[in-house]
């Protein structure tokens, strides 16, 4: 009998990426293989964030799209998992009672047993749907200390999780729960153990990655633990996401300083109106955050800088969206991720008056966006003629010959080479510039 095959797909944050990295070794050491191909998997398994409203119904409409195939193949397990499965595992079963799985975040690793458990039903032929599928629908379990994935170049930890920062528009502190630290010893365990196996660009993870330690005795400081980290080895090292409340300065003194910090920093700003900030709940003002990325530009001139901006948050005005516009001029990030603002459930915000038309998000996204597109290849064409050290990830899939890596500040550069360069860092001169990328020529020395 061939091997069982699992099919994850995973929508949403870093975080996401992690956990299915993760649930794709516990599949595998249990014999499962992996497909990219929903119509040859065994088991379809969504992961997915619902930290904005357009991700939980994106991923009804997946599973709808899956259900002429279960009815042709009707061993076939369809799950979902995440935050999503979290927050709407109700709604969820109910819009597709074929669903098998309803999953949150913290059960990912009992998959594997929910899958042997759904088999031995089926072999048995007793009960329609698992009667731990609603049991995991139940609120946010432990957190646990978060395994290695397999051996890689590029890789991710979790130091801490959860948040307790409560922005008025966010469900992750619902989700995720309180937060939690782990120990900067399992940690250093976890970072070492990728190191031996190839690892060189390292990112810490966690929701809220600067107030790490919080709560937990003994533990050091977030500067501190960045260098520890730096200490066992890594030759890149970087961490998301942080608030900009909580950017000591310690931590901006590490910029320019500690080796392995790559000069690239996703600082989410959200909006750049005061009034706004306020109403978000994000503690600190316009100014404060233009005076923090003044600082660490003066320690690191060639630092790029990523954010997040949400735009028609409830009362938001012309006046305060022009005052992120001029925010994000005055700034200058070298991309950015924006959103129109959804109402979540729990929220503050939920209840907040003046709601902006949708419509009117509309536009104002267009208008943000279209702005930032032309800033981004302002900052991408200053990097011509630059000569930036890339680590190469893969062949590019373009065309033969051409390989993509990742320079420190994070921008993605394809230029001629052999794959052999794969997993080096090697001098490549910038030659052209696009909106998400570079292309360059390898600097023989
Ligand atoms: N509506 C729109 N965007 C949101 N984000 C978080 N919650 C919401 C919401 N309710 C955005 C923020 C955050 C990013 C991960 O998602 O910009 O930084
Ligand atoms: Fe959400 Fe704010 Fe916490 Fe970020 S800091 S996860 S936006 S509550």
């Amino acid at each position: 009998m061939s091997p069982p095959k699992a099919c994850l797909v995973t929508f949403g944050c870093q975080m996401n990426e992690y956990d299915s990295g993760r649930l794709a070794d516990l599949l595998a050491a249990k014999g499962w293989e992996a497909t990219s191909v929903r119509e040859e998997a065994d088991f379809i398994f969504f992961n997915t964030c619902s930290i904005r409203e357009k991700a939980a119904r994106r991923v009804l409409n997946h599973v709808e799209q899956l259900r002429p195939l279960k009815k042709r193949k009707p061993g076939l397990i369809i799950g979902v998992g995440g935050c999503v499965a979290e927050q709407e595992g109700e709604a969820l079963l109910r819009a597709a009672p074929w669903l098998d799985l309803v999953v949150g975040p913290q059960h990912l690793p009992e998959i594997p047993r929910m899958l042997e458990n759904l088999a031995r039903r089926a072999a048995t032929g007793r009960g329609e749907r698992p009667a731990w599928s609603r049991e995991n629908l139940a609120g946010l379990g432990e957190a646990q200390g978060r395994r290695a994935g397999a051996g890689g170049l590029i890789g991710q930890v979790t130091i801490m999780q959860g948040c307790d920062n409560y922005c008025a528009y966010c469900v992750v502190p619902y989700l995720r729960g309180p937060e939690l630290s782990r120990t900067a010893g399992d940690i250093l365990d976890e970072v070492k153990r990728l190191i031996d196996n190839g690892l060189k660009d390292l990112t810490l993870l966690g929701q809220n990655v600067n107030s790490y330690g919080r709560g937990l005795a003994g533990a050091p400081s977030f500067p501190e633990l960045l260098e520890q980290v730096a200490a066992a080895g890594v030759e890149r090292l970087r961490f998301t996401t942080s608030h900009p409340k909580d950017f000591s300065p310690r931590l901006v003194g590490l910029f320019g300083r500690l080796g392995p910090l790559c000069e690239g920093l996703h600082l989410p700003v959200q909006s750049g109106s005061d009034h706004v900030l306020q109403a978000m709940r994000r503690v600190y003002s316009r100014e404060s955050y233009l005076r923090l990325v003044d600082d660490l530009r003066a320690r690191c001139p060639g630092l790029a800088l990523y954010t997040d901006i949400i735009v028609g948050f409830p009362g938001e005005t012309e006046k305060d969206f022009e005052d992120t516009l001029s925010l994000v001029e005055a700034v200058g990030y070298d991309a950015m991720f924006s959103f129109k603002y959804s109402d979540r459930p729990q929220t503050a915000s939920l209840a907040f008056e003046s709601k902006v038309p949708e419509e009117e998000k509309g536009r104002r996204l267009r208008v943000l966006q279209a702005r930032q597109k032309e800033i981004t290849l302002a900052k991408n064409a200053a990097h011509v003629g630059q000569v930036m050290d890339v680590l190469v990830e893969r062949e590019s899939g373009r065309y033969d010959g051409q390989l993509t890596g990742r320079a420190r500040n994070f921008k993605l550069i394809h230029f001629d080479g052999p794959p052999s360069l794969i997993g080096q860092t090697v001098p490549v001169r910038v030659t052209e510039a696009w909106a998400a990328s570079l292309r360059g020529v390898r600097v023989k020395i």
